[in-house]
């Protein structure tokens, strides 16, 4: 039996857990919106057309920030054709996903959407086709109290209070030449930092994110963190990091293997605020929001097909990736990776919430289900809140076609307000269950309270409307502890959730 072996000391801390870790994402693409968290002829639809079935589905993921409404979307999109009269809102092309625009959900449904889910609202605004004045509008009319004309319009297009929205995204993927609008780094941090400010001058109580790459493997990565960063640092709170990966070659090992690349982009970016921060000759640190990850590549093909077939149609069924059961591995080690970087990773979005490269799937009129990528982020979600603490793990290793030395267990650990401890660990071997033998002496008083795995015997299982609980987490009853020192298998290819409460 293979063995790994873990440290972990409650003075090992790497920091406070940002609640706001554990974020999603909605865009007006696809069926994320219409047929996803909207549909008002459904049978769970409450009086403002919001499907009852997601939302119970969405509150059990204890999701804390949602982000909207793009993503690409955002970069064409004119935010007041979203507010007022719903008849008299225009029908838009979207030029990001050649669809129509409808526009029937807009800023107010969707604050009222968050708050019924029990989230708060990321924003981002328009830097593609627009600039500082739309986005500096927006901020008036959302969190002005009142006695402005755009505040004044918000109070009579039925909203008395703001709305409240704290946290700001400054575009989207401007790096990316896909985007409305790209731009350069120079011309991007330019806008970026005049936004940020005027933003700021009407709200000085919100905080602003500033795009980073949108992905590590993007030709200008880096000098675009660098050249941007340069010109707007001092007026933004975080840059963003984009990552999605795929297994079109089907090479499981190496498809687990990529937290470490994860791992050497949060590390890269870190080290690029920190020297534009250190140049600046600035005390103010940046921090990092990862507003979109996930795996992304099974609905290509399809969308192709789908474009080719029905452009510019209303809620086309984009992206819709069936998730199997190694997507839930390589998703669990993303989250582990963004755990043991907490102290720099303090917003991090799963891209998206429904139907599109999402944990929640829907048929239009029919039910809602979970698909295998849902339980990794509701686990950590619900249990890995607190303080994050650096677990010292030594793993047998292998090598793949990418990488070396890949540890085969991976681990993250926090401790809550009741000194309580969840360890949260995957293991990548495809055949053999590993004995993981930790020294937790620290936590002498604490005992094993509960043991849940995500397994499946096959890396390409799936969830359907069907068969909902072909992928599911089940809680077994295998470690021990033993003054201080705890010994449980973990299964070969799992994830794992280990609870260690009071005796
Ligand atoms: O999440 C889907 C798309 O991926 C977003 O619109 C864009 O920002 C990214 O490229």
């Amino acid at each position: 039996m293979l063995k790994a072996s873990m440290i972990l000391d409650r003075d090992y801390a790497i920091g406070q857990v940002d609640p706001r870790l554990y974020g999603s994402f909605i865009e007006h693409l696809g069926r994320a919106v219409y047929g996803g968290i909207y549909e008002p002829t459904h049978p769970t639809a409450d009086a403002e057309g919001f499907r009852g079935d997601v939302l119970e589905m969405v509150k059990a993921l204890h999701v804390p920030v949602v982000r909207y409404p793009g993503g690409n979307f955002v970069s064409g999109f004119r935010w007041e054709d979203s507010i007022g009269p719903r008849e008299k809102r225009p029908r838009r092309l979207d030029l990001a996903w050649f669809t129509t625009e409808t526009n029937e959900v807009g800023l107010h449904e969707f604050c009222h959407w968050a708050k019924k889910a029990g989230t708060e609202v990321m924003y981002a605004v328009n830097l593609g086709t627009r600039g500082p004045e739309e986005a500096r509008d927006i901020v008036e009319y959302a969190n002005h109290p009142a006695g402005s004309a755009l505040s004044d319009l918000r109070v009579k297009n039925g909203e008395k209070d703001p709305l409240g929205i704290k946290l700001w995204c400054l575009g989207n993927e401007m790096d990316g030449p896909w985007q409305i609008g790209h731009k350069t780094a120079y011309e991007y941090g330019r806008v970026a930092n005049e936004a940020a400010k005027v933003m700021k001058w009407v709200d000085p109580s919100i905080e602003v994110v500033a795009c980073g790459s949108a992905s590590h493997s993007m030709p200008t990565f880096g000098s675009w963190e660098y050249e941007m960063l340069d010109e707007c640092y001092e007026n933004v709170d975080y840059v963003s990091l984009h990552r999605y990966y795929g297994n079109p070659s089907n090479d499981t090992p190496d498809f687990l293997a990529r937290s470490m690349d994860l791992n050497d982009f949060i590390h890269s970016v870190v080290s690029i605020c920190d020297a534009v921060g250190g140049k600046k000759h600035a005390k103010k640190k940046l921090n990092l929001s990862f507003d979109e990850w996930n795996v992304w590549y099974h609905s290509h093909e399809q969308d192709k097909e789908i474009w080719k077939q029905d452009k510019w149609n209303r809620a086309l069924p984009l992206l819709e990736d069936v998730y199997n059961f190694e997507d839930a591995l390589l998703v669990g080690s993303m989250l582990i990776t963004f755990l043991n970087n907490a102290d720099r990773v303090k917003i991090a979005c799963m891209a998206q919430l429904v139907n599109v490269i999402a944990p929640i799937m829907t048929r239009n009129g029919g039910g809602v289900w979970a698909q295998t990528i849902y339980y990794p982020l509701m686990h950590a979600s619900t249990m890995g809140r607190g303080t994050a603490l650096r677990p010292v793990t030594q793993s047998p290793v292998y090598d793949c076609s990418d990488y070396e030395k890949v540890p085969f267990v991976e681990t993250a650990a926090t401790i809550d307000e009741n000194g309580n401890v969840t360890i949260f660990a995957t293991n990548r071997n495809l055949t053999e269950d590993i004995v993981l033998t930790a020294d937790l002496r620290a936590f002498a008083d604490l005992t094993v309270k509960e043991h849940i795995v995500l397994h499946h015997d096959d890396v390409k299982a799936v969830n359907t409307e069907d068969k909902p609980d072909t992928v599911k987490p089940v809680t077994v009853h295998d470690g021990t502890m033993d003054q201080g020192k705890l010994e449980i298998k973990l299964p070969a290819l799992s994830w794992n959730v280990i609870r260690l409460t009071k005796k």
